[in-house]
């Protein structure tokens, strides 16, 4: 794989500079950004007042811990616009996340915001090992889904030729891979597989591609992948995290030179760690859920928004800014199975660990009698016959629980059975 280090010249002097700088910075814009929410959004001076807080209370960054939380909830209550603290005249843009159930949540964006939003998604690719002058194919699907129309202006922003495919017809994605050359790919990983065994079909070792970085997310994904895909291609696989409701693509990102988790971009967005049960803040290091408190936007302020996002909060390396550890999932994917807590990516790692089953797969849970039962579908790799199936059945089985701790069924099923997502992939089917 070729070095893609940024040359540090190339760096925003905050990427870089000294951290008491970048804490001052985000004292001042915290100080702005409480009283924009309170001034401009009716939510904010009500949760405010409720919790017997003003903005003026904020004297240094960790009281913002006396501050109420936001959460999906409350966007969803104030559908569709009563989050926003600017005239409608003044959105430039609004995206909305699709919500598996119930509404959609909308987020709005002024000229400043989209500005910024390009900025900290250049940046991103910047890190990951994107240039000026790259082609970059964006498989992230444009539409009201911020990946899509995030990763392009971002991409635009650093100098990239951009080639704006969105997701979805895996052929032609591959076709124009294969024809136009892009040196970066942005894609989820799971789609990133789909392209992966579409290039073997067509009859092409992805190792011959021209990508040299593909950046990844908009779902967890593990190191195992990681491995699986570097593995079966020449290009460095690297994470990019972000949420629409905090401002899509871009809020943390990975570094190509070190890929030891996502450095925050604290100039724009300051991270906590609460403990989910209490709300209590975590110190530095410890596990919980991640909590983000917007400093610049314009459109629709958040304070303290709890994303239900779980990792931990590390010291920067790469850059001056914290990281955040590989998102191991979320409190909703969470299985609670006869009282043990379960992540699809905990599953995922161990069968990548199994020589003989694939990346594809998908958790389905049942209830056949009073006990919840979960099964592994998991997509054995082609070369594996009927008979050696039956036997990774039971590694597979026997490694959950050893590594788990729980009794599961598996099924590994026929190579191209497993429903491919072209975004975001379905990993748990309650059929409970
Ligand atoms: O998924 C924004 C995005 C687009 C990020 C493209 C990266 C690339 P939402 O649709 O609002 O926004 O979904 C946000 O997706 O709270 C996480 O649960 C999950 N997620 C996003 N990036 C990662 C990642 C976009 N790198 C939700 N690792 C978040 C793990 C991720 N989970």
């Amino acid at each position: 794989m070729q070095d893609l280090t940024p040359d540090v010249s190339t760096l925003d002097a905050v990427e870089i500079g000294p951290v008491d700088q970048l804490r001052e910075l985000q004292l001042q814009r915290m100080r702005w950004s409480l009283q924009h929410a309170y001034d401009n959004v009716a939510h904010y001076e009500r949760a405010f007042k409720a919790a017997g807080v003003h903005p003026a209370d904020l004297n240094e960054l960790t009281d913002l811990r006396h501050f109420p939380f936001t959460t999906k909830d409350d966007l969803r209550d104030n559908y569709p616009f009563g989050m926003f603290a600017v005239p409608q005249p003044d959105v430039r843009r609004i995206h909305a996340s699709s919500g598996t159930t119930g509404q959609p949540t909308v987020v709005g964006y002024t000229e400043r915001d989209l500005d910024n939003w390009a900025d900290v998604v250049a940046r991103s690719i910047r890190a990951a090992g994107g240039r000026r002058g790259h082609k970059l194919h964006n498989a992230y699907g444009y539409g009201l889904f911020t990946g899509g129309l995030g990763a392009h202006a971002g991409a635009e922003r650093l100098g990239c030729t951009v080639i704006p495919v969105s997701g979805g017809q895996t052929e032609r994605q591959v076709r124009l891979i294969r024809d136009f050359e892009p040196d970066v790919i942005m894609v989820t990983p799971s789609y990133m597989l789909a392209l992966l065994d579409e290039f073997e079909r067509q009859g092409v070792d992805p190792r011959s591609s021209s990508l040299k970085v593909g950046i990844f997310g908009a779902e967890p994904w593990t190191e195992d992948m990681r491995r699986e895909v570097e593995d079966r291609t020449d290009m460095h696989a690297v994470d990019i995290y972000g949420l629409s409701e905090v401002i899509g693509p871009g809020v943390a990102s990975e570094c190509v030179e070190t890929k030891d988790g996502l450095h925050v971009w604290e100039d724009h967005f300051y991270p906590e760690i609460i403990d989910p049960e209490t709300g209590e803040v975590l110190p530095d290091g410890e596990y919980g859920e991640l909590v983000f408190t917007s400093l610049t936007k314009e459109a629709m302020p958040v304070v303290r928004y709890r994303t239900r996002d779980l990792t931990r909060l590390l010291p920067g390396t790469a850059r001056t800014m914290r990281r955040i550890e590989k998102i191991t999932g979320r409190s909703d994917d969470m299985i609670i199975l006869r009282g043990v807590n379960v992540f699809p990516t905990q599953i995922e790692e161990l069968l990548l660990r199994v020589p003989g089953l694939s990346p594809h797969y998908q958790l389905v849970l049942t209830r056949p009698q009073r006990l919840d039962e979960l099964t592994v579908r998991v997509e054995a790799r082609a070369e594996c016959s009927a008979q050696q199936r039956h036997s990774l059945t039971n590694q597979l089985r026997e490694l959950v629980k050893q590594n788990v701790g729980v009794s599961v069924d598996c099924d590994v099923v026929e190579p191209g059975t497993i429903l491919r997502s072209e975004g975001k992939a379905v990993r748990v089917l309650d059929q409970r």
